[in-house]
């Protein structure tokens, strides 16, 4: 259980290399399993997530090489259709093997996931989207066993935009007989990027970006190269970093594009925002002012940048409020921000954040990977040294953050946890 020590007061400054998209390196690797053959996805981060997502298709007889951020997917002898608890508990994102397994195999088991820190996030849509395309699913001893003999396309109308609900049924769909249309899907720059590369291997696909997707199944899937979208949040994050601590960073490989409302928010409380080509860049002069906002589906607000831009808020000149609409339980790391001397109060998905001008250091808890990502940005604008234990969550997401931190100018430390000589 690793600690990060950061020193707070110093401004970021510099040039950072924005990773790819974990979660859309994530979709490709469990794509892979898709069709025999060989895939190679360059730009993916070497982060906890990948090497777990890794970690479940080598379990279900994949062979998986990693050569720097390339990773080469050989689903030719894949056997087995199961995902163990011991893998899915230690990410969720693990049952996005279902479609492509039963899209392969007809069957597919998958241990249950449960809830996490963020909610108790049901997967109701994946199950009932693979029903409509004629799956069974029994739920026993804590796993799911889903059957099909033979997927055929349906019209499938979700409830919610729902991210992984849209790919697994996409993902199952691509092989299915006949035509699937997912109604009210989701938008995310990750799933586009997952339905180019399902593209690039033979996939007939069409409305990917918009709320209506349609999918003509197909059996012809070729091997495929494909380069990971830059990680949006990432990039988010460290724009947030750079504002809190009144400095200025160049995103390098940032896209523009998939932060509209993220950098619209971040120029509404002061901060200069440039878009070029190449990435973007973000400096705020002095204190932010107040700004509200909800988090939405793409394009709305991302969820995964709000307890970050709650950090920055917390010193902001004013009062925020900010309305969390993806997410039943997104606010718990906010005792940890008001350990710190914020002053946020909760009432249900509304928060109401009373800017105070600076955060004090103070030994605190990283709960999720973006809370922690939060307590960082809150450690490095706040006077004293800063502890934040369970750095774990926060290294499923982000490659190389105390590097990146420190070669922007911060004073980041990690200690490992010793274990206790035995007497
Ligand atoms: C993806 O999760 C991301 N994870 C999350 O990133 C992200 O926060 C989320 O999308 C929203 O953008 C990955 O891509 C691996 P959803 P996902 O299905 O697919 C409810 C991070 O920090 N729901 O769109 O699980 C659900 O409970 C992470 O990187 C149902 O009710 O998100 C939630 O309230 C965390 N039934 C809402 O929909 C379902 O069957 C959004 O979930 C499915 C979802």
């Amino acid at each position: 259980m690793d600690r990060l020590l950061v020193t707070g007061g110093t401004r970021l400054s510099g040039s950072v290399r924005i990773a790819g998209a974990k979660n859309s390196a994530l979709k490709l690797l469990a794509a892979s399993l898709l069709a025999s053959g060989r895939s190679a996805i360059h730009n993916v981060p070497r982060i906890q997530d990948c090497l777990t997502m890794s970690e479940v298709l080598e379990h279900l007889g994949a062979e998986v090489r990693w050569y720097d951020d390339t990773v080469e997917v050989d689903a030719t002898d894949v056997r087995s259709v199961e995902a163990p608890y011991e893998l899915v508990s230690r990410m969720r994102a693990s049952i996005l093997v279902l479609g492509p397994l039963l899209a392969r195999f007809g069957r597919a088991r998958v241990a249950m996931p449960g809830g996490c820190n963020i909610g108790s996030r049901k997967i109701d849509l994946h199950i009932r989207g693979l029903e409509r395309m004629g799956a069974t699913f029994v739920s026993a001893h804590g796993f799911l066993e889903a059957a099909a003999s033979g997927l055929r396309g349906a019209v499938i109308s979700l409830d919610f935009p729902s991210v992984g609900a849209t790919e697994n049924v996409m993902m199952a769909a691509v092989s299915a007989r006949g035509t699937t249309v997912i109604e009210n899907a989701a938008r995310e720059p990750e799933l586009v990027d997952l339905a180019d590369f399902l593209i690039g291997r033979g996939a007939r696909i069409d409305g990917v970006g918009t709320p209506t997707i349609e999918i003509e199944g197909t059996d012809g899937f070729t091997p495929v190269e494909h380069t990971v979208i830059p990680d949006r949040i990432e990039a988010g994050t460290f724009a947030i970093a750079a504002c809190a601590t009144g400095g200025r960073v160049v995103l390098e490989g940032a896209r523009g594009d998939h932060l509209d409302l993220v950098l619209s928010k971040l120029a509404e409380l002061g901060a200069d925002v440039i878009v070029t080509e190449g990435g973007i860049a973000v400096g705020l002069d002095g204190r932010a002012r107040a700004v509200d906002f909800v988090t939405l589906p793409y394009p709305g607000f991302p969820t995964d940048l709000q307890p970050q831009m709650m950090a920055l808020l917390s010193t902001a000149d004013g009062t925020s409020i900010v309305t969390e609409n993806v997410f039943e339980s997104r606010f718990m790391f906010v005792d940890e921000l008001n350990r710190m001397g914020a002053d946020i109060r909760t009432e249900g998905h509304h928060a109401v954040i009373r800017g105070v001008p600076r955060l004090s250091s103070a030994p605190v808890r990283a709960l999720d990977i973006r809370a922690g990502a939060a307590m960082v940005i809150a450690a490095l604008a706040a006077d004293g040294v800063t502890e934040i234990e369970d750095m774990y969550h926060v290294d499923r997401g982000y490659q190389d953050l105390e590097a990146k931190l420190t070669a922007l100018g911060a004073r980041v430390r990690r200690e490992r946890e010793r274990t206790p000589a035995l007497s």
